[in-house]
């Protein structure tokens, strides 16, 4: 007998993208380097992954905190003084690590308050819809991330219209919203750097558009936090030189190496964000441990440390992406530490992934949808922990991989050359 839950897994598999990914699969079984399980990790960036070990540059642990033994030593903290969890919505209560965690973020950031939510995906779906009403409209960057949109559809849902402008443009922002006119106030949302093309939002221009037209600027910095601007504030403040009516949400997940996302901002926006994020209040908060893991690594990012570990990464990130142009090959972003090298066809690009497997590196093959259909990349995620030695043997690696599959050069004919070709490569379809 058939349920109708088998008939609507059956009629699912029918959809478009279902029936894309399935295909892939059976077609390169051989070649697929995703959904893999980590059997085992070790403090030096090697993993063990399909069977071998390799040097994982697919971790966004940009500056390599997962294995610092401060970071570390604050998670075993937070579970022997408060357990594995607080057991309760941040509705009812929340911790004292949380408190401390959220004081401490905003001194660094240089805010009045930060909110913690357990992801940037659920900081998007709380805050977004929670900060309009019916009255009020929101827009967004076309290339936003994903979270971005998801939240955008659920304050669609409850009345609000929203609408996307072009990627980077404010002349097209100012025009979609003196077409959606009259509203009450306009949410302006944007990532704060676009992690696949390196690329920053005209942060001045949006800003200076927001106040004229009772906009107020939303700033998604997931890739920006610990990585970019002074102390790893990430790009708002140094692109601004202030906050003044601008939100921004930063993550704990990528550089901070802990888990969760956070809002920045007022300590009034704050106190409406608690009462109207449906994510904050029904949903479980960021467990004990993460905090404390989290208060350790904002005393890092605050300490003289902090650039010795960036200029270790920022060293790295140059090693490899000179070093991959110096071979001739198409490399896009470098701006935050991920380098991506074109490919191009999917099965080539898995095959190529492939290829810095069997010698040793993991890095992550990226195809369509992620990126434009025929556009296929591999993103190579740089750590401040990896060694030198381990970036040369990337490099001699990808020197091996031309000779077995000729990629594409900068001088190329008939190249898909990002970002004009591959502008749809944004952080908003790459999955995190
Ligand atoms: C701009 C942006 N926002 C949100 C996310 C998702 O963050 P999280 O994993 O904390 O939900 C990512 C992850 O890649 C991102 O790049």
């Amino acid at each position: 007998m058939s349920f109708p839950l088998d008939r609507l897994i059956a009629a699912l598999s029918q959809t478009g993208m279902t029936r894309f990914f399935q295909k892939l699969f059976a077609d390169y079984p051989e070649l697929l380097m995703k959904d893999q399980t980590v059997e085992a990790v070790r403090p030096d960036r090697t993993f063990k992954i399909a069977g071998r070990w390799v040097t994982n540059f697919g971790s966004d642990s940009f500056l390599g905190l997962d294995q610092d033994p401060r970071v570390q030593e604050a998670v075993e903290r937070g579970v022997q003084d408060w357990g594995t969890h607080n057991g309760s919505s941040r509705a009812f209560s929340s911790i004292r690590p949380n408190v401390v965690a959220e004081e401490k973020i905003a001194a660094w950031m240089g805010t009045e308050t930060a909110l913690i939510y357990p992801s940037v995906t659920l900081a998007n779906q709380g805050a977004l819809p929670g900060l309009v009403t019916r009255h009020d409209v929101v827009v967004a960057d076309q290339f936003a991330h994903n979270s971005i949109d998801e939240g955008m559809k659920i304050a669609k849902a409850r009345g609000v219209r929203t609408a996307k402008f072009a990627h980077n443009d404010p002349a097209d922002l100012a025009r979609v919203l003196a077409e959606l006119r009259p509203y009450r106030h306009a949410l302006i949302a944007v990532d704060g750097v676009y992690s696949m093309s390196g690329q920053l939002p005209p942060l001045r221009e949006f800003q200076q558009i927001g106040i004229e037209t009772d906009g107020i600027l939303y700033v998604d910095d997931a890739h920006g936090t610990g990585v970019l601007g002074e102390r790893g504030r990430g790009t708002v403040r140094d692109a601004l030189g202030n906050y003044d009516n601008t939100l921004v949400v930063g993550s704990l997940s990528k550089a901070f190496s802990c888990f969760g996302g956070f809002v920045a901002g007022p300590a009034a926006a704050r106190e409406v964000l608690k009462l109207r994020s449906n994510s904050l209040i029904f949903g479980g908060p960021v467990p004990p441990p993460y905090l404390e893991a989290v208060c350790a690594v904002v005393d890092i990012l605050d300490s003289p440390e902090y650039e010795r570990i960036r200029g270790r990464l920022d060293a790295n990130v140059r090693h490899l992406a000179a070093g991959a142009g110096g071979l001739g090959l198409v490399v896009m972003g470098g701006l935050v530490p991920i380098v991506s090298v074109l490919v191009g066809a999917e099965d080539v690009t898995l095959q190529a992934g492939r290829v810095l497997f069997e010698q040793g590196y993991y890095v992550q093959s990226v195809v369509f949808p992620a990126v434009p259909h025929g556009a296929g990349v591999l993103r190579i995620q740089v750590n401040a922990n990896h060694a030198p030695a381990q970036i040369d043997g990337l490099l001699a690696a990808l020197a091996e991989l031309q000779r077995v599959i000729p990629l594409p050069g900068p001088g190329a004919g008939g190249v898909i050359r990002f970002p004009a070709a591959a502008a749809g490569m944004s952080a908003a379809s790459i999955p995190a």
